[in-house]
């Protein structure tokens, strides 16, 4: 396989919050890019395909499955360094109220203050577009961040569309969400490369090409 900048050559497990940790007990490393989305949208699934391992995040049918927030130390190989952070899935019905409710001010205090943070990608199941607390998440996002963030919202699981409906999906996922959105597969690895350019230029870093197709 061609080399290409977005290939990872490094990839590690940093560290985790969990219910009652201090955010800021997680030492700053490098910019951050954090994935968000409700459980099962593909979050996990989506950080192994791009940093090519596919063990380094686990990953499941049972929603619910990553229950903190999961911080990855990777390097690009074009020394680019940067931390992915996967997020717990919001929307997880099972879990107690009191339970949800100290999750959603973990969260919440993350996507405001963390300081390194530079790049959100909001994922929305491609065959559901955006709902309710999609929406509510880029409002908070857009209303009460501290310092400049980009977002990207990409569509999960395009494999899953027919063909026939892709750009359909992907330009009214634009409309509703107002930021760029990507198609998206773990499958047919559709989104990949443009994925890698658009997180890459929200964390300053060089991208180097820039595919038009599956993007609206
Ligand atoms: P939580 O940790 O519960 O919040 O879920 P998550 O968002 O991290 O989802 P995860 O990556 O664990 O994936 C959930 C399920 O969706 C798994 O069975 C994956 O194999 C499947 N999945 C993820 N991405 C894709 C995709 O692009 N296409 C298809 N067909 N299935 C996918
Ligand atoms: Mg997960």
């Amino acid at each position: 396989m061609k080399s290409s900048p977005f290939d990872v050559i490094e990839a590690e497990f940093l560290g985790a919050l969990t219910i009652g940790s201090d955010p800021t007990s997680l030492p700053v490393q490098s910019a951050e890019v954090a994935f968000a989305g409700r459980s099962n949208v593909g979050k996990s699934s989506l950080i192994n395909s791009l940093v090519q391992r596919k063990g380094l995040v686990r990953t499941s049918n049972t929603p619910g499955c990553t229950r903190q927030i999961n911080f990855f130390d990777v390097k690009a190989r074009d020394d680019a360094r940067l931390v992915m952070v996967d997020l717990p899935g919001y929307g997880f019905a099972k879990r107690s109220k009191t339970e949800r409710s100290h999750w959603a001010d973990l969260i919440e205090n993350y996507l405001q203050k963390r300081p390194t943070l530079r790049v959100l990608v909001v994922l929305a199941d491609a065959r559901r577009g955006l709902e309710e607390e999609e929406r509510e998440l880029l409002a908070f996002v857009a209303a009460r961040r501290i310092s400049p963030l980009a977002v990207i919202v990409v569509a999960t699981k395009f494999d899953k569309v027919p063909k026939s409906k892709a750009v359909s999906t992907l330009a009214q996922l634009r409309r509703d969400a107002g930021v760029h959105a990507i198609g998206f597969s773990i499958v047919d690895k559709s989104g990949w490369e443009e994925l890698w350019v658009a997180v890459r230029k929200g964390l300053g870093f060089a991208a180097t090409s820039a595919p038009a197709a599956n993007s609206a």
